[in-house]
């Protein structure tokens, strides 16, 4: 299978910012290490970053009919963007969402996601192993 790894605003800045919460590898290292987990169970994956919410639409439609799947971080657009919300609802494939924090522990702006509802799951607190565990969780 083939999925796309889509992470959204400020995520470029993994490794940099907020160490204590996001970790101190940086998004292309974490990156490197999902397609090699991708690889040795036999399937691709393809990453895209973008601080602008229509890139981050764009790849959303452009992701039928190319993609099995979507892991999809896209920051604090999560809380208020309904132009995401919406590209996702368009697309026949399934997204998950994640988040390396525990949003919930967090403040109370980042309880709520307006892409939840028209995501497959949500795999959220993980650190880095949000990502992974949501990936595996298109072929287990
Ligand atoms: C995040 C959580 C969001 O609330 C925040 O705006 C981010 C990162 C996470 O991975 O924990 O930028 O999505």
């Amino acid at each position: 299978m083939k999925f796309l790894v889509l992470n959204g605003v400020n995520l470029n800045l993994t490794g940099r910012r907020e160490k204590e919460i996001y970790g101190g590898e940086t998004l292309q290292e974490i990156e490197k290490e999902l397609a090699a987990f991708a690889e040795e169970h036999g399937h691709s994956v393809e990453f895209f970053q973008s601080n602008w919410e229509g890139d981050l639409c764009a790849y959303i439609q452009e992701a039928e009919g190319k993609y099995d799947g979507i892991v999809l971080n896209a920051g604090a657009y999560t809380h208020y963007s309904y132009a995401i919300r919406d590209a996702i609802a368009a697309v026949s494939v399934p997204v998950v969402e994640v988040h390396m924090s525990n949003v919930h522990a967090r403040e109370e702006f980042r309880r709520n996601s307006v892409l939840t509802p028209v995501c497959k799951g949500e795999i959220l607190g993980f650190g880095k192993y949000s990502y992974f565990l949501a990936l595996e969780s298109f072929w287990l």
